[in-house]
């Protein structure tokens, strides 16, 4: 197979890097995933160890050696391996700025050396808390106090895209950046401060969704699927480097409407409880009212829209959920 057929993902075993794998896969790519499991599962890829195109490397993408080898390897890195979570952000603070600015750093100077063509996927944090919606990405960047941790993993995916630009620059190394905005959908675990799959495990369970503040605060979920599509089309296009692109849903909800569209449509009995932001993440704790992408960038660059409404969004979660619980094996969306 060409060099250009086998893709490495960084993250892979994670929850948006697992979706990937299989789509390309699915699309008959060879796929190598570098992934240290710190929150990503090996349950998330095991079934792919199967497949002669699939390999699954249990390792750090800090370790130089072998990500030369695999970066030699492939054409196309998708950089995905990151510290991703609120609850996680806030408790390990210095693992999240390693992780974050070290990993991306070896990714993108290695692929300096291969010529390796590179999607990076940063996040709609780093617009921090500018009032302006929807969210261009040109727009200003306005975040909090380097006192305020949460605002480390913003700064530290900002100074990624720094990077990455900085390589397109005075390299022409061919790098997309991706801003994702809330993604959603099967294989991703409530335990790092993920919303929709919190909420789906307490109605399940009978137990009380707990709605940090007082829940008027909104965001745009957006289905794993489409956004694979759109991370996949970015590369393809070949002609979408150098630049940076929001992947979200433009469909807003507030998180309270949230709670109560889960409660009824899981048919529990489920309570609404308002806990305060201090006794979530304790202080220091700072939140976007709204955040709501402009998407007309990647639409007119290769044609992308969201096709998954938050009604599916949540039926998909809820079988999935449904099934953990009750030990069964995660259903796929898609086939190879
Ligand atoms: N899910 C979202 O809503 C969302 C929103 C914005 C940005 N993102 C970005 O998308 C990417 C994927 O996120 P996800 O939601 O799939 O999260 P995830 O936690 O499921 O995936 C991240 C993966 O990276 C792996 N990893 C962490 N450090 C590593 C290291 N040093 N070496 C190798 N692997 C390492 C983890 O084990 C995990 O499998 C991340 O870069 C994240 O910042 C996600």
């Amino acid at each position: 197979m060409e060099r250009d057929e086998h893709v490495l993902i960084t993250g892979g075993a994670g929850f948006i890097g697992s979706h990937l794998a299989r789509t390309l896969l699915a699309s008959g790519r060879r796929v190598s995933v570098i992934d240290n499991l710190s929150t990503g599962l090996h349950s998330n890829v095991a079934d792919l160890e199967e497949n002669p195109n699939f390999r699954l490397y249990v390792d750090t993408i800090t370790d130089v050696p072998l990500m030369q080898k695999l970066m030699l390897e492939c054409g196309t890195v998708y950089h995905l391996a990151s510290a991703v979570g609120v609850r996680l952000i806030m408790e390990q603070p210095v693992a999240t700025i390693d992780t974050i600015y070290q990993g991306t750093e070896v990714v993108l100077r290695l692929a300096r050396r291969y010529r390796n063509r590179v999607l990076i996927t940063s996040t709609s944090e780093v617009y921090g808390k500018s009032e302006k919606v929807p969210y261009c990405e040109d727009d200003d960047r306005v975040e909090g106090s380097t006192m305020k941790h949460r605002w480390a993993y913003a700064c530290a995916k900002a100074l990624d895209e720094f990077l990455a630009l900085a390589h397109w620059k005075e390299n022409r190394l061919p790098v997309v950046i991706v801003r994702l905005f809330n993604t959603v959908g099967p294989r991703q675990r409530s335990q790092y401060g993920m919303v929709v799959p919190r909420f789906v495990e307490q109605a399940l369970k009978g137990e009380d969704l707990v709605v940090h503040g007082d829940g008027e605060q909104s965001r745009c979920f957006c289905h794993v699927q489409d956004v694979v599509q759109a991370l996949i089309s970015l590369v393809d296009a070949g002609n979408c480097f150098g630049n940076i692109f929001n992947v979200g849903s433009t469909e807003e909800i507030s998180i309270r409407q949230l709670a109560e569209k889960i409660v009824k449509q899981t048919g529990s009995d489920s309570q609404i409880r308002l806990i305060p932001y201090s006794e979530a993440y304790g202080d220091g704790f700072e939140d976007m009212r709204r955040r709501i992408p402009s998407i007309d960038r990647i639409q007119k660059a290769v044609n992308w829209t969201p096709t998954y409404s938050m009604s599916e969004i949540i039926d998909d979660v809820v079988a999935e959920v449904k099934s953990r619980l009750s030990g069964g094996a995660v259903e796929d969306t898609v086939s190879f």
